[in-house]
């Protein structure tokens, strides 16, 4: 597995104003989502299923009638702040008896009846693959009933469920396009929680990615757990399932999207190094509109400690990879994933990390000390040796070096000029603009009379490790 987790503090919330309810029944629904993109992508999903069924999402938690909360597994610590968050809910129910609270997502699958029986913090469990039974669901919480389904699925992928967009911006929006997880490494609860994987009809992909372009959207995130083993119309074995109908891998399903329209940028996330082709590489060459950017997770860069990760490729093969990344797109952005003090890494492994880090000079990473989990094979097969404040410093270790090898990625954008994507207002100034170029990097620019949607040509005059900031040319 690896999808970059993207620890969002504030919830989703929900969007009152733009999520209508169908059947004028007038109920409310507030929901919160933690953990990594492809649980942002299915509280969209939830906010379509339940909003055929006649509920409005709302971002005020006091006038709801249900509260569901989309979870997140992945670490200890994202599931303590979810518990932290259902006990504050609880309180609610003194003053509104007749509130249902819900576990979606991960936690829901990995806790299953143990969150209504003995927490007893929730009234309705479901996790990833369940969704469409959540209207019955809580109808049976109204009924009196305690409710879970947690039933995963080898088929559903929600393919003609139409996501309702609660990203409120209206330029960016992710299109998942598989579900599941059938790699086995051994830290990773993903597996576990989000079942077998399943790739999606790659004709509802294009036809959703069609309707975003008409609806003014300009940019598309592509979803699985590892999209380079996106598959359609043939088995893992290589076998054709109809021979009437086309086969499809991710490097032909990326050039069909990227097809739909050249001001539709393309994106997509995670790939894994074991299945990442050159074919990928050479479409991301071939169409200007997929974006010059690669998150590619290492966890490590020691190749013991990628055995015992069960990751299936090594250092030498890895660095095969990055070579090729930067052979085939010279422009491209890295990106990576690490966890630190894996279970028996020795300091000289740590080093290893850190060098390959030097070698690969990326340009992001998403750093994480190592949390077991239950269940998962690193869990049943070693100790978890490693003493916490150890794992931290080393964790700090990486994110220093991160910092600097950002930096400089950045000031070498200083002087060229690139193409933004403008999705909104910048955080710190309504004088001013934040977008991405094809690389990911967040650029800030003056407002003038540009909007969310446009594109722009940036001078790129300073940078930070985290951004940088320029000036429109010649528009
Ligand atoms: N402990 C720490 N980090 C983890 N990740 C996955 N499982 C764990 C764990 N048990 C990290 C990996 C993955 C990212 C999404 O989260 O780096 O790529
Ligand atoms: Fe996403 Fe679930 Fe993994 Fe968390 S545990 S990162 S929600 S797949």
């Amino acid at each position: 597995m690896s999808i970059e987790e993207k620890v969002i503090d504030e919830s989703i919330q929900g969007q009152a104003t733009m999520v209508e309810n169908k059947s004028g029944s007038g109920k409310k629904l507030y929901l919160e989502s933690y953990g990594c993109q492809m649980n942002f992508s299915d509280s969209e999903i939830i906010a379509s299923i339940l909003s055929e069924n006649g509920y409005a999402t709302t971002r005020n938690v006091d006038e709801a009638d249900v509260i569901l909360m989309n979870t997140c597994s992945i670490r200890e610590n994202a599931e303590q702040r979810v518990r932290n968050k259902l006990s504050q809910h609880n309180k609610r129910k003194k003053q509104n008896p007749g509130l249902v609270i819900g576990i979606l997502g991960c936690m829901a699958e990995r806790l299953k009846k143990d969150l209504l029986e003995q927490e007893k913090l929730v009234d309705l469990v479901a996790g990833p693959d369940a969704y469409r039974d959540l209207p019955n669901l809580i109808s049976d919480v109204g009924g009196g009933q305690k409710a879970v389904n947690v039933l995963l699925s080898r088929e559903e992928t929600y393919a003609d469920i139409s996501p309702v967009r609660l990203d409120k911006g209206g330029v960016t929006a992710f299109i998942s396009i598989m579900r599941g997880c059938d790699n086995m490494c051994s830290f990773c609860v993903v597996p576990f929680t989000r079942g077998r994987e399943r790739s999606r009809d790659p004709e509802s992909i294009v036809q959703e990615a069609k309707d975003l372009f008409e609806r003014g959207y300009r940019e598309v995130t592509l979803l699985g757990q590892n999209v380079d083993s996106y598959r359609w119309n043939i088995t893992k074995k290589g076998e054709i399932i109809d021979p009437e109908k086309e086969v499809v891998n991710f490097a032909m399903l990326l050039e069909k999207v990227a097809l739909v329209n050249p001001l539709l940028r393309v994106r997509f996330s995670t790939s894994h190094p074991k299945d990442m082709t050159d074919d990928v590489l050479i479409t991301m060459a071939k169409h200007r509109n997929i974006c010059d950017y690669i998150h590619l997770p290492v966890q490590s860069g020691n190749n013991e400690v990628l055995k015992r990760m069960n990751r299936g490729y090594s250092v030498e093969w890895y660095k095969d990879r990055l070579d090729a990344i930067r052979r085939i797109i010279p422009e491209a952005f890295i990106s990576t994933d690490i966890i630190t003090g894996f279970c028996g890494e020795t300091e000289e492994q740590h080093q290893d990390t850190m060098e390959l880090m030097k070698y690969a000079k990326y340009e992001f990473a998403y750093m994480f000390f190592y949390s077991e989990r239950p269940k998962t094979l690193a869990e049943r097969k070693f100790e978890d040796d490693i003493p916490e404040d150890i794992k931290k410093r080393r964790l700090n270790e990486v994110q220093e070096l991160q910092v600097e090898l950002s930096f400089d990625a950045h000031k070498r954008t200083i002087g060229k000029v690139c193409e933004v994507l403008i999705e909104g207002l910048s955080k710190r100034s309504e004088d001013f603009l934040v977008g991405r170029n094809s690389q990911n990097l967040t650029v800030i620019l003056p407002r003038e009379n540009h909007k969310p949607g446009d594109y722009v040509n940036v001078l790129i005059e300073d940078c930070t490790s985290a951004t940088a900031t320029g000036v429109v040319v010649n528009d």
